[in-house]
């Protein structure tokens, strides 16, 4: 798999004023933008070609990842090959595409104007305000294609379990099994706890095939009023298409930027985990604790 599409249009709401100016994709945890984590993870993953689903305000990404020559041109006058070495991402074999999203009708009507980009192959979407695992770590995309390829499916979306109060944030498998591969019966956009048919929350990573925009053609209006990409899914479920699930595992966090309190966590931990500062930052956060 070559194509991917990361749906960064959002308005930001929860996190004004923050993202006033600025797409939340942008903000930093610890020492990246969160985007940066999800581009290097999908081209650790052997993706080249990444296109930017994108809304009013996005020129800093934009910007991020194009090639700044000035400041490399200063850099290096400067002897800094240290701070050079910050900004080889943008040497990675990568390209960048963008197309606007021209209305904000939903992630299902944003993956549809990734259509003629990604013509008859497959592609990933990953969604720009969500970084698995610590530091992106996570292979969680590889595992997603080998489900792909073993099982003949027309999707493959990751899965996390998340406690009861949360099922309502997130799209909610309806499993037909156990395990860590299971394929899927149903899927729910933000369900009602009482009414949700298990705690598995779609973890903001997908495979599809290109029949996923004869579904999201067919997608009427859901939850919020928005075409809504799990609704397309359903679909395709229904059509009988077979469409499997793969659980993250047990260690590996995803990190959902979509509040302050998760943001605030996510960075924590991100500096936690700094090589040069993480240990002072405990000790700091001891004192302000009294432990
Ligand atoms: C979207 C999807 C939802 C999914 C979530 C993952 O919701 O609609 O199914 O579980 O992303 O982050 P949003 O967070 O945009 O409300």
């Amino acid at each position: 798999m070559k194509n991917a599409v990361i749906p960064v249009a959002g308005l930001g709401t929860r996190l004004l004023p923050a993202t006033k100016s600025q797409p939340k994709e942008m903000l930093p945890v610890g020492r990246k933008p969160i985007v940066q984590y999800i581009v290097e993870e999908l081209i650790r993953g052997g993706i080249n070609e990444i296109l930017f689903i994108t809304g009013p305000d996005k020129a800093s990404l934009e910007n991020h990842f194009d090639t700044n020559h000035e400041l490399v041109q200063t850099l290096r006058e400067k002897g800094k090959e240290d701070l050079l070495a910050e900004l080889d991402f943008d040497r990675l074999h990568a390209q960048y595409y963008y197309t606007r999203q021209r209305e904000t009708l939903g992630l299902g009507h944003a993956v549809m104007c990734a259509r003629s980009f990604v013509g008859k192959e497959p592609f990933i979407v990953a969604l720009g305000d969500s970084i698995i695992g610590l530091n992106a770590t996570s292979n969680i995309v590889q595992r997603m294609e080998h489900c792909f390829d073993e099982n003949d499916c027309a999707a493959v979306i990751a899965f996390e379990e998340v406690p009861d109060h949360e099922v309502s944030q997130y799209g909610i498998a309806k499993p037909k099994t156990d395990g860590d591969v299971f394929e899927l019966l149903d899927i729910i956009e933000k369900p009602e706890q009482a009414e949700s048919p298990s705690n598995l929350a779609v973890a903001a990573r997908y495979i599809f095939t290109p029949t996923i925009f004869d579904a999201l053609n067919r997608t009427t209006p859901g939850k919020g009023g928005e075409i809504q990409l799990t609704d397309a899914i359903k679909i395709m479920i229904e059509d009988g298409a077979k469409v499997c699930g793969v659980r993250l595992n047990r260690d590996e966090r995803r990190y959902d930027i979509g509040n302050f309190e998760s943001y605030f966590r996510a960075f924590i931990e991100f500096a936690l985990a700094d090589e040069k500062f993480g240990d002072s930052l405990r000790e700091y956060i001891a004192t302000l604790s009294g432990n």
